[in-house]
């Protein structure tokens, strides 16, 4: 297993600021979605951008989230033969966030470190931006992926930034 935490820590160990040190919003419930279908698709990314309005981001912010779980969702859509995205609230330090995790079951991702560079795709005809640029609109973001046995992202973004 393979995590790789949003500075690009690529050692393998667990990042000192994992979202498991997170709490729940108490009052907002998780949600699961799946994501089997460009219907499931389409939900989540209405779901992920109400969650982001209850949790009280601004609009640019709204669009960041929406963004990356909606890359990450088709991510495991795509290429991990479907899945599912549980979003969640968040708080930790009296400061809230967005934590969505999306997992499947798929192949693995063989090549990490070369997945999150833009361009990189094992697919001709997709762009390969996805995964990169997903990163890089969240506060926190980590993959966890076995070989044969499929592939989980969690991201965080927070609602301040001290
Ligand atoms: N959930 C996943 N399961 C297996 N492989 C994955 C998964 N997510 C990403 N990958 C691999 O990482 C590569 C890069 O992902 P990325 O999202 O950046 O690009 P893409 O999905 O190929 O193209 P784009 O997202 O621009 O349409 C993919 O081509 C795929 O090989
Ligand atoms: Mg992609």
């Amino acid at each position: 297993m393979r995590m790789l935490p949003h500075d690009d820590d690529v050692s393998g160990t667990p990042h000192p600021t994992a979202t498991a040190a997170a709490e729940d919003e108490p009052g907002i419930a998780a949600v699961t979605h799946p994501l089997r279908s460009e219907e499931d698709l389409l939900a989540l990314r209405h779901a992920v951008r109400t969650a982001t309005v209850r949790a009280g981001f601004k609009l640019v912010d709204q669009t960041r989230i929406v963004t990356a779980a909606s890359e990450l969702a088709r991510n495991a859509y795509v290429h991990g033969g479907g899945g599912a995205c549980e979003v969640r609230v968040v708080q930790q330090s009296g400061r809230r966030g967005l934590r969505v995790s999306v997992t499947d079951q798929g192949p693995g991702i063989a090549d990490l470190d070369g997945s999150f560079v833009d361009g990189f795709s094992t697919d001709v005809a997709r762009p390969g931006h996805g995964l990169g640029g997903a990163r890089r609109l969240m506060d926190e973001f980590h993959v966890h992926t076995t070989p044969g046995q499929g592939t989980t992202v969690v991201a965080v973004r927070w609602t301040s930034h001290p």
